[in-house]
């Protein structure tokens, strides 16, 4: 099946790379900048991708909401399957794009946009089949762990570990969406949707990692405790509560000695209970594998096996989610988590939860 790539830049240049392994795939475009045009099947007008009626499956590996958003979009509308790794624009058009895929009987694909490599969205749709999900959560962004963990381990500014985790590839082109915790909402979104069955939407309250310090995190490390940015989630009936923020956590849980690009994610089913994936959750290599095997499955038929319908209604109910708050030096007990997180807005102090 012939194959084009839209963006060129880390997953871009790996899937490339990767799939020249890949039986049956064959890469006969890539959407590039205008400037940057090197190879022949290089081009920088993407109206030859979605027009090319050869053209079977298009990666999606831009970044941001726009233009990937109206890509995906146009080349659904011509039929063809997509896979993407860029989870702003999956989460900006969640329920549309999945309706307009169905509606045309293409596959959309997205297990690169959550948790690079980690096989995530495979197991809560497999699992979400034959069980109810009522809880996920996790470490989603590589990014701020890497930062996270130089911090408090290596003593590194927050300047030097942002820099450090940008050449090493894991960070947005502009990391205000890692740092601020909108690419664990987008991530966190897109999980819970899958795993409730139903296409969340609500303003997620949200705090990033630019209010902790090494001073603040050696506080904490003296408690034998250290701060991770973690998206959860919980459903409990018809009502769900969703959060991105600063977590404190023991030395000695599984999530605490998640280390460098690192990411983990825990969903809880009725039947089978917790369950936890680890995994490289960002770079070049381990996000274009995950994109690979959703190429495959196309490949080998196996895109329809476990779709989501998002039929089920949820309302947000922020009280689900309640413990610990840190808001500044202060600490609320058995407080709504959104409550103190938007009062730590408020007065621009720092926020974490210790559930
Ligand atoms: N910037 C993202 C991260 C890339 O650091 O996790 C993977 O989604």
């Amino acid at each position: 099946m012939k194959i084009a790539i839209l963006g060129f830049g880390t997953v871009g240049r790996n899937v490339f790379r990767l799939l020249e392994n890949v039986k049956d795939a064959e890469i006969c475009r890539v959407l590039e900048q205008p400037g940057r045009i090197t190879e022949d099947f290089m081009t920088s007008d993407p109206e030859e991708i979605f027009n090319d009626p050869d053209i079977g499956i298009v990666v999606d590996a831009l970044p941001g909401i726009h233009p990937s958003y109206e890509y995906i979009k146009k080349a659904l509308n011509a039929g063809k399957h997509v896979v993407s790794s860029n989870k702003a624009a999956i989460c900006f058009g969640f329920s549309e794009l999945a309706k307009l895929a169905e509606s045309k009987g293409a596959a959309l694909l997205y297990e690169a946009s959550c948790g690079g490599g980690i096989p995530i969205i495979e197991e809560i749709l497999r699992v979400g089949s034959n069980d109810s999900i009522s809880r996920v959560s996790g470490i989603l962004n590589g990014t701020c762990n890497y930062m996270l963990w130089k911090m408090e381990k290596y003593g590194m500014s927050y300047e030097e570990a942002l820099k450090e985790a940008q050449a090493l590839g894991y960070a947005e082109a502009d990391p205000t969406a890692d740092v601020s915790g909108f690419d664990v909402r987008n991530k966190i979104l897109i999980l819970s949707s899958l795993a409730y069955d139903s296409a969340l939407s609500c303003d997620v309250p949200m705090m990033g990692i630019e209010q902790v310090t090494k001073e603040r995190m050696e506080v904490f490390r003296k408690e034998g405790k250290c701060i991770k940015l973690m998206g959860i989630s919980v459903r409990e009936g018809a009502s769900y509560a969703i959060s991105v923020c600063p977590v404190v956590l023991p030395d000695t849980s599984l999530e605490a000695n998640v280390a460098s690009n690192f990411n983990i994610v825990s969903f809880t089913g009725d039947h089978v209970g917790e369950l936890k994936l680890y995994g490289q959750g960002a770079g070049g290599d381990p996000t274009a594998d995950a994109v690979i095997r959703d190429i495959k499955k196309i490949l080998l038929g196996d895109a329809f096996l476990y779709e989501r319908k998002f039929e089920n209604i949820l309302t947000e109910d922020a009280s689900l989610l309640r413990g610990t708050c840190h808001v500044g030096g202060r600490i609320l007990k058995d407080h709504v988590l959104s409550e103190a997180l938007m009062e730590a807005k408020a007065q621009g102090c720092f926020f974490a939860f210790e559930p």
